[in-house]
């Protein structure tokens, strides 16, 4: 099947009604588009389980503060097209701001209160509100079954499946893992940012994750002897600046000091213009 891109919110919704009346289930996977094997793998995933996959491909202003690069994201939607048809994507929704954000400034917004404000949030307080409240709002414009999303971004991932949950939304949230390049480094839309010495760099994030992974495999259990060991790799990459290392409850996103159940590992650094995250879980 060949791709279609629709821009306009009346459009997809009567394509998708005349789909879904023919009991076609409508699986979607969100991005802002800068389509990697991380986004792919996304697709992937919605076209082994439903009939139409729409992959949106919005930057969407309301999850940018002031200070972030929202006018300078990268963009390249020839790529995109190419990459989501080949992945088995049925549909593009790329709406405009104006489309998506008819009135301006929303009165209008989401916000999943306590896991919104730690970790990610303490650095960016108005970001989660921004991701919940579009992400809402495409679930309300599509009516999909499934709606897919990567763990490599698992606060967010945990703040929607949260936000699902408490306002009955008829969505089931899947989660899918990380994708990673050869040498661990987490794919990411912000990797064009790093120069060579700062790509080489990056690799501290997934050494420290695994440095932690293999004191909780050798029985520690304190969360904050295994923040330290990750922390204290990160404080030696000379072109990284540690923002924060935590070991927490996988539901709630909270640190308890001794390690239980399911639990995973987080990390957050600045390394040259981007802040990089990456994460990995355990069960203990
Ligand atoms: P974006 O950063 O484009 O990511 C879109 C989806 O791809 C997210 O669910 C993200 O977790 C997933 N993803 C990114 N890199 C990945 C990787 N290496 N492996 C697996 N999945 C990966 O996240 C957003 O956009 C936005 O906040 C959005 C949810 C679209 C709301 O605007």
């Amino acid at each position: 099947m060949t791709l279609t891109t629709i821009q306009s919110i009346p459009e997809l919704r009567t394509h998708l009604e005349q789909r879904r009346v023919l009991g076609e289930r409508v699986g979607l996977v969100p991005t802002m588009g800068f389509l990697h094997r991380g986004h792919t793998s996304l697709i992937k995933a919605a076209a082994a389980e439903n009939e139409i996959v729409v992959t949106s491909l919005f930057v969407n202003p309301l999850q940018f503060a002031e200070s972030e690069d929202l006018t300078d994201y990268p963009r390249n939607l020839e790529r995109d097209m190419e990459l989501a048809e080949a992945a088995g994507s049925d549909l593009l929704f790329t709406p405009s701001v104006d489309e998506m954000y008819p009135f301006g400034p929303v009165l209008t917004s989401v916000s999943v209160t306590e896991i919104s404000e730690r970790w990610e949030g303490e650095t960016r307080p108005t970001h989660f509100a921004g991701v919940a409240t579009v992400v809402a709002k495409l679930f309300s414009i599509m009516g999909p079954c499934r709606a897919y999303f990567g763990e490599k971004d698992f606060q967010q991932l945990t703040i929607i499946r949260r936000m699902a949950a408490d306002l009955s939304m008829p969505v089931d949230v899947v989660g899918c893992p990380i994708v990673r390049e050869p040498d661990g480094l987490a794919m990411s839309s912000r990797n064009v940012y790093l120069n060579s010495a700062e790509r080489a760099a990056a690799c501290v994030l997934r050494r420290a994750l695994d440095a932690g992974l293999e004191a909780i495999e050798g029985g520690q259990r304190s969360a904050v002897a295994i923040s330290t060991i990750m922390s204290d790799l990160v404080d030696a990459e000379p072109l990284a600046e540690l923002d924060y290392c935590a070991v927490v409850d996988a539901q709630t996103l909270e640190q308890h000091a001794i390690l239980s159940g399911d639990i995973r590992l987080l990390v957050a650094a600045k390394i040259g213009r981007p802040r990089l995250i990456d994460n990995a879980g355990a069960r203990i």
